[in-house]
């Protein structure tokens, strides 16, 4: 239920190690397929990206307006809240409650500037994007309330039943090395199962690395987060008992430790990570994580843009309503918070139309002891939801 989502990440991560719910995207098998043993300038596996460009769903279309609309506009537009209009026959009416008529211009206009109580779209919302709201609105499935969450078009684990390792030791191996002689220690190596299931493990200062002992067959072999490296990526890689694997050698993205600020790259970076780069004062960040830390990741905030009144209004709903689909004000207007004021001030200037980020800067990498674990990563059947509680069946599928 996508209405109780918001609370159950914080849960995810406790999961996190040994068992972590979150989902594959496309590999050999799937549409975006690239040829094998090759590597790829934007690992498209890389699911953060993906989220982080609401693609978890589907690339363009009603679809992907879908899962716009359940991050960006559903938190005002639901039936639990009275003050914004529902959406769903919108272009059954005739007229914009501002008299307007009900067209494509009107309505991505609307979206782009906003309104008194409505954030203005235009710092973080393309053409692209509001012609994708739009196909949604046309569609007739407008608009999500927590029913019928779309399908997950990565979750295979049906069709493709594959066993999930059990054990942390006895499969393929092999050696990471870094082009540039860096230390080639904590590196990510993943192998993503036919099932879609990924797993992970981490090389030691040696830059060797171990999997579980896994079910012969055909796997696609990544670096996970690859950042600060360029990805690395292999389709068919042929996996029996413990395969010794062909080297690894990564390159780095930049040669000095400051990457570029690109999407791609800052996607991978966890939220802590993006706090740190970012400008602001102690008290500034403190603020935040003090109030935005209890639903969501910061990645769901540091990735939108908006200008001082979208951010008032934002802030707003998410440090003054209540309920599982904060809908009911429990401080009213008339009461100054400022820490909100605080917050408004500080997201405008590191997230406002005109913001730019500086290069950015990767924590080290897990070292010694923290590199010793092994981390399974599910799909699960449908998007737009992140549960609460999850259980395995007795063949370690979710
Ligand atoms: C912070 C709350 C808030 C968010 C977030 C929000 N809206 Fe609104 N929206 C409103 C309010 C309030 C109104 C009615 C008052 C007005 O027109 O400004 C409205 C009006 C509209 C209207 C005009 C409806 C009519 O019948 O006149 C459209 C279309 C619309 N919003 C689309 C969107 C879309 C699409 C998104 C997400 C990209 C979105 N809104 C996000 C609060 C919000
Ligand atoms: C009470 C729970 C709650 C808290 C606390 C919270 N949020 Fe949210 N936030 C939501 C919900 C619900 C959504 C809608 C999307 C979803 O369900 O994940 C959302 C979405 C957002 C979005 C839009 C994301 C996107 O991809 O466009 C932004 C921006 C945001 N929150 C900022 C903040 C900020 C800033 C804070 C701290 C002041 C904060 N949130 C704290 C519940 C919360």
């Amino acid at each position: 239920m996508p209405i109780q989502s918001v609370r159950s990440r914080a849960v995810l991560v406790l999961l996190a190690l040994g068992l972590v719910l979150l989902a594959a995207s496309g590999t050999s098998w799937w549409p975006a397929a690239k040829a094998a043993d090759k590597e790829v300038a934007t690992d498209n596996l890389q699911r953060s990206l993906l989220l982080d460009t609401y693609r978890i769903v589907a690339d363009s279309g009603a679809e992907r307006g879908e899962t716009l609309y359940f991050y960006k506009c559903w938190m005002c537009h639901n039936q639990y809240t009275k003050t914004a209009p529902l959406l769903k026959d919108l272009y059954q009416r005739k007229t914009l409650v501002g008299g307007a008529p009900v067209n494509d211009d009107s309505v991505g206009a609307k979206i782009k500037d906003g309104g008194p109580a409505m954030p203005a779209f235009r710092p973080s919302l393309s053409d692209t994007d509001i012609a994708d709201l739009i196909a949604y609105f046309h569609s007739g499935k407008c608009c999500v309330e927590g029913e019928n969450p779309p399908m997950n078009p990565f979750y295979r684990a049906e069709t493709h039943k594959w066993p999930v390792p059990s054990g942390v030791t006895g499969g393929a191996t092999g050696v990471v090395r870094i082009k540039s002689g860096d230390s080639p220690e904590g590196v990510g190596v993943q192998l993503i199962a036919p099932s879609g299931v990924r797993t992970t493990v981490y090389t030691d200062a040696a830059g060797k690395f171990e999997f579980p002992r896994m079910q012969a067959g055909s796997y696609t072999l990544r670096i996970a987060t690859p950042v600060p490296f360029k990805p690395y990526r292999r389709d068919s890689v042929a996996i029996e008992g413990a395969t010794k694997l062909e080297e690894i050698a990564l390159e780095r993205v930049a040669e000095s430790d400051n990457l570029p600020a690109s999407p791609e790259l800052e996607s991978q970076l966890s939220g802590a990570e993006i706090l740190w780069n970012l400008p602001g004062t102690a008290e500034e960040k403190a603020t935040l994580q003090k109030n935005c830390s209890g639903c969501h990741s910061w990645q769901q905030i540091f990735r939108s843009r908006y200008d001082e009144h979208g951010w008032s209004l934002i802030v707003d709903r998410m440090m003054h309503f209540s309920g599982t689909a904060i809908a009911v004000r429990n401080r009213p207007m008339s009461d100054p918070d400022p820490e909100a004021a605080l917050l408004v001030k500080f997201l405008t200037r590191v997230r406002g139309p005109e913001s730019q980020d500086a290069p950015i800067r990767v924590f080290p990498r897990p070292r010694g002891q923290s590199t010793r674990v092994v981390v399974t990563e599910y799909e699960l059947p449908q998007q737009l939801l992140a549960l609460h509680d999850a259980a395995l069946d007795g063949q370690g599928n979710v």
